[in-house]
């Protein structure tokens, strides 16, 4: 269902993958809310193809960037600017990897150069990419940033590795960013906190399978899905959520705040 919510907006949108992507499900939501936009990802990500289905799909187009240079993403912010007529309304940061998770490289092992590729690429490419809008005042007021999270942040899951550093990192840059981005250019910057999703980036940690059956039964909701955190990040652009801003929002069917479920109870009871 479309509400026109994102009428007249204009956006970048980074990190569409595949059609499993949280960005592919996102950029199919803000294109049917109304909103324009560029769809962005590292250029080896644009060689395997998918993404220019998307962007036939949504009238868009693609402007190739590694979130971790700095020319990039000047280039980028320059060119989005030129191609959707003015300034930016709303930008989505979905860009995760750990080296040391895709080569199963433990927490109490890793390599560092791997270590410092991953939170270049996961974190640091947050500040990056909002310094380039903030130093080039590329954002309207009252605009929307949002980058994409997860609970490790906050509680231990031993296989999310390295990412989970990377995130808290990510999170802090939020809110100090944040912090400027609102009092000089009236913009919002937030993180979404997901449900364990069955994307590329996400079934690559380790015991995915059965961490995702876990959450479920844990979740009062269940899992939020891939849709469903396109549809909260659609409400984040929205002028719904004005005033929301320096916020970790959780959307994970109220797994943060469990502590046991009965389903779970259950299959240590011998009930199930
Ligand atoms: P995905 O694998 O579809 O997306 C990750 C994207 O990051 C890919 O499009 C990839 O090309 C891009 N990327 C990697 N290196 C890059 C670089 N140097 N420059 C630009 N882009 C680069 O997976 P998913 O799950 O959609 O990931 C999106 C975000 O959601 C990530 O931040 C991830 O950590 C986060 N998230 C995912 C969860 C999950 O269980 N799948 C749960 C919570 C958060």
């Amino acid at each position: 269902m479309s509400y026109n919510l994102l009428k007249g907006k204009k956006g970048i949108i980074f990190g569409a993958l595949d059609s499993n992507s949280i960005a592919w499900k996102t950029a199919e939501r803000v294109h049917e809310e109304g909103g324009t936009f560029v769809l962005t990802n590292a250029p080896v990500a644009m060689r395997m193809g998918q993404i220019n289905e998307l962007a036939e799909k949504t009238g868009s187009q693609i402007i190739p960037a590694d979130a971790t240079s700095l020319e990039d993403l000047q280039n980028l912010v320059d060119k989005s600017m030129e191609i959707l007529g003015g300034k930016i309304d709303f930008v989505l940061h979905s860009i995760g990897m750990s080296i040391n998770v895709r080569k199963g490289k433990h927490y109490t092992d890793q390599n560092y150069d791997w270590t410092q590729k991953g939170t270049d690429v996961s974190a640091m490419s947050f500040h990056k990419l909002m310094q380039t809008l903030y130093k080039s005042d590329a954002m309207n007021e009252w605009g929307s940033i949002v980058a994409l999270t997860y609970m490790a942040a906050q509680r231990v899951f031993p296989d999310y590795n390295d990412m989970a550093d990377n995130k808290a990192y990510l999170e802090s840059i939020a809110r100090s960013f944040g912090y400027f981005f609102g009092v000089d250019k009236k913009v919002r910057v937030n993180t979404i906190s997901q449900s364990p999703t069955p994307t590329t980036a996400g079934s690559g940690v380790k015991g995915f399978d059965g961490f995702i059956a876990y959450a479920e039964k844990m979740s009062p909701l269940g899992n939020a899905t891939a849709l469903d955190c396109a549809n909260y990040t659609v409400a984040m652009f929205s002028d719904l959520t004005k005033r929301v801003t320096l916020q970790n929002l959780y959307n994970d069917g109220g797994f943060s705040n469990m502590g046991v479920s009965d389903a779970v109870m259950k299959t240590f009871m011998g009930e199930e």
